[in-house]
């Protein structure tokens, strides 16, 4: 019988750099032309969000939350080390990455036998900082093996029960995976003690109705006089699509962790507040039902409440928490990391084996 593992994170890009340079979405807000001109001085921000401002523009704050947060990756790094896993699979979005105007799966399943990370690609591209946490050079290039055999076992197996995911032999756009991938296996590996795991990487359109017309966020502001994209996955079918593959995993004989990585509500999608900070009160009902193990709370969400408090990349959990829901697996480790300054709220968690 198959053992299954779950873990949850962000892959929030700001923690690869130095703790002056985490706020740095804030500048770009703050260039916005459409912030209503009294948030441009923090003196009419929330109290909280001025509180980690500070003085020194949230570089104080942003040490504490990389701290808290490479804490929690160690914790979930341990136990993963522990469990001994024959392939991880990543649960993460694409945006605009090999999603494109060309073809736009709702979910795919990357099977191959290696892949590369160019981590620090993508920071580079849209002006982002020269150096980095680790001090890697900025043309690092990292390999990982895959695990081709299960990802075309699982694969089989979820078009057999009635769930299409697409699936592809090769990266469409890039020779590198994706920044949910990337900045994850960063994230795991921090303490860079080795990554030895075969992985698979499956990869979410979580950005759905603002995948192209925003360019799945790196447009920050938006484009009005574009149409919508149709949506992503719908929260239920990515949860069903968990119970779907936990169905698929436990006869196997493989041990297997399911790893979600997404930040909770993002400032940049969260329309109510200007795009300068993210939604607080709705990630905090996120967590509290989360760490109850109330995962069918979750599957009842509609896509357009997440959308509304900017939690699109929730979807990458869905697939996560539908597949513990299915197993009766709850978290033994599950922390929020709240911010007004720093994007995103992150969850780090952990869901052993039950029994
Ligand atoms: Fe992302």
């Amino acid at each position: 019988m198959g053992e299954i593992l779950g873990l949850g994170l962000t892959h929030f890009g700001g923690f690869m750099f130095p703790d002056e340079e985490m706020a740095a979405r804030i500048g770009a807000a703050m260039k916005s032309p459409k912030l209503p001109d009294h948030l441009r001085d923090p003196a009419n921000w929330p109290a909280r969000m001025r509180e980690e401002w500070g003085s020194d523009k949230g570089a104080a704050f942003a040490a504490k939350h990389k701290t808290d947060f490479f804490a929690g990756v160690s914790h979930i790094r341990a136990a993963l080390d522990d469990f001994k896993p024959d392939a991880v699979i990543i649960f993460g979005d694409d945006q605009y990455e090999c999603f494109r105007e060309d073809l736009v799966p709702p979910y795919c399943v990357f099977i191959m036998d290696k892949f590369q990370v160019k981590p620090y690609q993508r920071a580079r591209g849209i002006g982002g900082p020269a150096i980095n946490i680790w001090n890697d050079p900025l043309d690092t290039v990292i390999d990982y093996p895959g695990a081709t055999r299960i990802a075309k076992t699982l694969a089989a197996e979820l078009l057999g029960h009635g769930f299409d995911p697409a699936y592809s032999y090769s990266l469409p756009h890039q020779d590198y995976l994706g920044h949910a991938f990337a900045n994850t296996l960063l994230f795991l590996d921090h303490a860079r003690q080795g990554w030895p795991y075969p992985i698979i990487p499956f990869a979410i359109n979580a950005y759905g109705s603002a995948l192209i017309r925003e360019k799945g966020g790196l447009d920050g502001a938006g484009s009005d006089d574009t149409e919508m994209d149709p949506p992503g996955p719908s929260p239920k079918r990515c949860y069903d699509l968990g119970v779907a593959i936990a169905r698929a995993l436990k006869p196997s004989p493989w041990r297997v962790a399911l790893v979600a990585t997404a930040s909770f509500s993002h400032a940049f999608l969260t329309d109510k507040n200007h795009r300068l900070y993210p939604d607080l009160p709705a990630d905090r009902e996120r967590f509290a039902e989360l760490k109850a193990g109330n995962y069918a709370a979750w599957r009842e969400l509609p896509l357009s409440q997440l959308e509304a408090s900017g939690q699109h990349e929730l979807l990458n959990w869905y697939p996560v928490i539908g597949a513990m829901a299915e197993l009766g697996q709850k978290p033994s480790y599950c922390e929020l990391l709240e911010t007004y300054t720093m994007n995103s709220n992150k969850c780090v968690a952990l869901f052993p084996p039950a029994g």
